[in-house]
C-alpha cells in the first residue's frame, strides 16, 4: 500500500487520503490500522461516560429543578501530543505503549455550576459499579503552584465491542464555569511566557484564580441562602 510521508500529516489520515505517493512497508500500514482501532475504542469510551453524565444531569435537574452540568467537551488526544507525550515519558512509541501508558487519550471536560456540584458528580459517577476509578487529583483543595483548579479523575470503563469487551481509561475533568474560564485563558497565554515581567504576570494570573475561587464561593453561599429562604 502507498500512503502520504508527508511529517506533517496525520498518519491515519494519510492512509485514507493516499495524495503524495511512496511505497510503504506493510508493518506501518497494519500500525495505522491498529491506531485508528484503538482511537475508534476511546470515542466510544468517551461516548459511554458522557452518557452516565448526562443521565445524572438529566435526573439532577428533574429533582433540583436546576443543572448541576453546564456543559461536556470532550476530545481525543491528537496523535502528534500522543507520540510528544510517550517520548518525553521516554516510552516505546507503539499503540500498544500508548494505550498502556497514557491515561488521557480520551478526555471529558466536565464544567459544573457551583463547586459542591463538582464532588456530587464525581461521586455519583465513580459509585457506579461499571466505573474504576485508578487515581484523583483535587486541584480544588490543593490548587496548583499557578492558581489552577480542577477536579481530575482517572476512570475505566467496559466498551463492548462485536467480539471482545475491553476496560478502557478516559481523564475527567470537573470544574465550574468561573474556573473553566481562568484555566482556559491562562492556558491561551501560558505559550507567551518568555520575556521581561513574566513573574510579575505570573503572579497576576495567580491573583486572578484567587479571586474566582472566592467567587465561586460566593455563588455557592448565595444559592444555599436561597433555598434557606425558600423553605
Ligand atoms: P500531563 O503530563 O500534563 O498529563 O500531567 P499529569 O498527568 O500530571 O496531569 P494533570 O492531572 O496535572 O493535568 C492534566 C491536564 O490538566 C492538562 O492536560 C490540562 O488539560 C490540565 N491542566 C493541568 N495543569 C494546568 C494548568 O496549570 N493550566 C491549565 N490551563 N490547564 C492545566
Ligand atoms: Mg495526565
Amino acid at each position: 500500500m502507498r500512503i502520504n510521508m508527508n511529517p506533517n500529516s496525520e498518519l491515519v489520515q494519510s492512509v485514507v487520503n493516499v495524495p503524495d505517493l511512496v511505497q510503504v512497508p506493510d508493518q506501518l500500514v497494519s500500525m495505522a490500522h491498529q491506531f485508528q482501532e484503538a482511537m475508534m475504542m476511546y470515542t466510544c469510551a468517551i461516548r459511554e461516560v458522557k452518557t452516565k453524565l448526562e443521565v445524572l444531569n438529566d435526573e439532577l435537574s428533574v429533582r433540583n429543578q436546576r443543572n448541576p452540568i453546564e456543559m461536556i467537551k470532550s476530545r481525543v488526544k491528537k496523535p502528534i501530543s500522543i507520540v510528544e507525550k510517550l517520548h518525553r515519558k521516554g516510552k516505546t512509541i507503539s499503540v500498544e505503549s500508548m494505550m498502556e501508558n497514557l491515561d488521557d487519550i480520551a478526555g471529558i471536560r466536565v464544567i459544573c455550576s457551583f463547586v459542591d456540584d463538582i464532588y456530587q458528580v464525581a461521586s455519583m459517577l465513580t459509585s457506579q459499579d461499571d466505573i474504576t476509578l485508578i487515581t484523583i487529583k483535587d486541584y480544588i483543595k490543593n490548587p496548583k503552584p499557578n492558581g489552577y483548579r480542577s477536579y481530575h479523575m482517572i476512570v475505566e470503563i467496559p466498551v463492548f465491542f462485536s467480539n471482545e469487551k475491553r476496560q478502557l481509561r478516559v481523564e475527567v475533568q470537573i470544574r465550574t464555569i468561573a474556573m473553566d474560564f481562568w484555566a482556559s485563558l491562562e492556558h491561551q497565554l501560558r505559550y507567551k511566557k518568555d520575556f521581561d515581567g513574566a513573574k510579575e504576570i505570573s503572579e497576576e494570573l495567580k491573583e486572578c484564580a484567587e479571586v474566582i475561587a472566592q467567587t465561586d464561593k460566593k455563588m455557592l453561599s448565595i444559592r444555599q441562602s436561597i433555598a434557606d429562604r425558600l423553605i
